[in-house]
């Protein structure tokens, strides 16, 4: 039996900085859980010369790539460096000299996980990325373990801190969606350039893996609907509490007769629903499966030691494989046929904002459209009109289509009396009467 694994990182930041403070933290209890002792090698960095809180041995850094990937000795690499072409170029590299991988690159994961994993078992090697969605949360493995034997219908998460993080400021503290996110990069929550956050594609990004692993499909980025919370008003989250709601950037994905619908947007959720509850920086994916009902998954979603809690169990799994020489065999290529829900099998409640001239008649009128448009209104807002004569509207209406609902925004547009339609959002979470 081995009695020593070696573990190449490439990348020691955030992450990678965590992953060796933990394998040297947990050495002990890491080698009598596994029966064998693991410990880093060497680490690829890309500048030798920067200040490292790390005391780390001098000769185990290298800016050489080559002398961590073609090391005979290191059995595992860890990519903790981020970016894509590098990246996907080492992890090909280290497969194909037939050392196990763990990554927590969602990014890569995203856009080249299932060309990955096939040179992972055409090498016999394992490919991990639990790390890669939900930070320490261990929701990768509670969808290919834990519920494995379940039809997963359906998963929502919160899966982007930063986002997460603002609209909580927002919604509790009524501070500008402006001054949320200065906040949220003073304390390190949001990154000098959070595009990828506030936009919804880092949580994109995770929709796609975690859709892929819940139903077994090749998911890929374009499939993700993806809008994201620039957007939101203080109006909005204002109406919303009035109704019960709390706005979160909510990732979807949703699976009926066999077909699948995929989106990230900002979304109202009744009060009552698990999620409505997960505030600040946190992330928490639900699951609904056929058998098991709901579940959730709760956690930290970010950070230095939370992540490589995800890492280092990555690693340990990669270590039992190889003890018990299966390696290669627990990747799960996702090779079922696609088929991506229409507007009009797509069913959701709806919030929407608008002025409208108040003359006579306009209420008559609303009324007979969304009647025409097979629509019925759960709650109504009408704030009346002042000196301007414009009121404001706030509708939230019954489970319809999206495909009626895209109607109705048309036909609210193409209204004379309409001034501007200010916001809709999806509404989840309502308990059925
Ligand atoms: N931060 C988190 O909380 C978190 C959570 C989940 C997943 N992730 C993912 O984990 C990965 C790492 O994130 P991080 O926050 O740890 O990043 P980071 O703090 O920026 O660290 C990146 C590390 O990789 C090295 N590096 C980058 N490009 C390189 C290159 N071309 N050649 C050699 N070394 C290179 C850097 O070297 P230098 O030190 O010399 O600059 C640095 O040590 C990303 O894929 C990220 O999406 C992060």
């Amino acid at each position: 039996m081995q009695k020593q694994v070696f573990i190449g990182l490439l990348g020691l930041g955030v992450v990678g900085s965590g992953v060796v403070k933990m394998i040297e933290n947990h050495r002990e209890e890491l080698s009598q859980k596994l029966g064998c002792d693991v410990a880093v090698k060497r680490v690829l960095v890309r500048d030798m010369n920067k200040q490292r809180h790390l005391a780390m041995h001098s000769p185990m850094l290298t800016s050489n790539p080559d002398d961590v990937l073609n090391d005979p000795e290191i059995d595992i690499i860890v990519e903790v460096m981020g970016g894509i072409d590098e990246a996907r170029h080492y992890i090909r590299q280290a497969l194909q000299n037939k050392k196990h991988v763990v990554t927590a690159n969602k990014d890569l994961i995203a856009l080249h996980g299932q060309e990955l994993l096939e040179v992972a078992n055409n090498n016999r090697c394992d490919l991990f990325y639990e790390a890669s969605v939900g930070g320490g949360i261990p929701v990768l493995r509670g969808l290919t373990d834990g519920l494995i034997s379940d039809r997963i219908q359906e998963v929502m998460g919160i899966i982007n801190g930063t986002t997460n993080y603002i609209l909580t400021k927002m919604d509790e503290d009524s501070i500008s969606f402006d001054k949320a996110l200065a906040d949220a990069q003073q304390l390190g929550f949001a990154e000098a350039d959070p595009t990828a956050d506030i936009e919804g594609l880092d949580a994109a990004r995770k929709m796609a893996i975690l859709a892929r692993l819940a139903f077994s499909t090749n998911v890929e980025l374009s499939d993700v609907e993806t809008c994201g919370i620039t957007n939101i008003s203080l109006k909005d989250l204002e109406y919303g509490k009035q109704l019960g709601y709390v706005m979160k950037l909510i990732g979807l994905a949703k699976k009926e007769n066999e077909s699948i619908e995929i989106s990230v947007q900002p979304t109202f959720f009744a009060k009552e629903h698990p999620l409505a509850g997960v505030k600040n920086e946190y992330n928490a994916v639900y699951i609904k499966g056929e058998a098991v009902g709901e579940t959730m998954f709760y956690g930290p979603g970010a950070g230095s030691m939370p992540t490589a809690t995800a890492v280092v169990s990555d690693v340990m799994a990669a270590v039992k494989n190889m003890l018990l020489e299966i390696n290669g065999k627990s990747n799960l290529i996702a090779n079922l046929d696609k088929k991506i829900t229409p507007a009009d099998q797509r069913f959701g409640q709806y919030y929407v904002r608008f002025y409208v001239k108040d003359k006579a008649g306009v209420f008559a009128r609303l009324s007979q459209l969304f009647h025409d448009a097979e629509i019925s209104i759960e709650r109504i807002i009408q704030r009346p009109a002042g000196k301007d004569h414009i009121a404001e509207v706030i509708l939230v209406t019954h489970e319809t289509s999206l495909k009626n609902f895209q109607t109705i925004l048309q036909k609210l547009a193409e209204m004379d009396s309409l001034e501007s339609i200010q916001s809709h959002y999806r509404v989840e979470g309502v308990k059925k009467q």
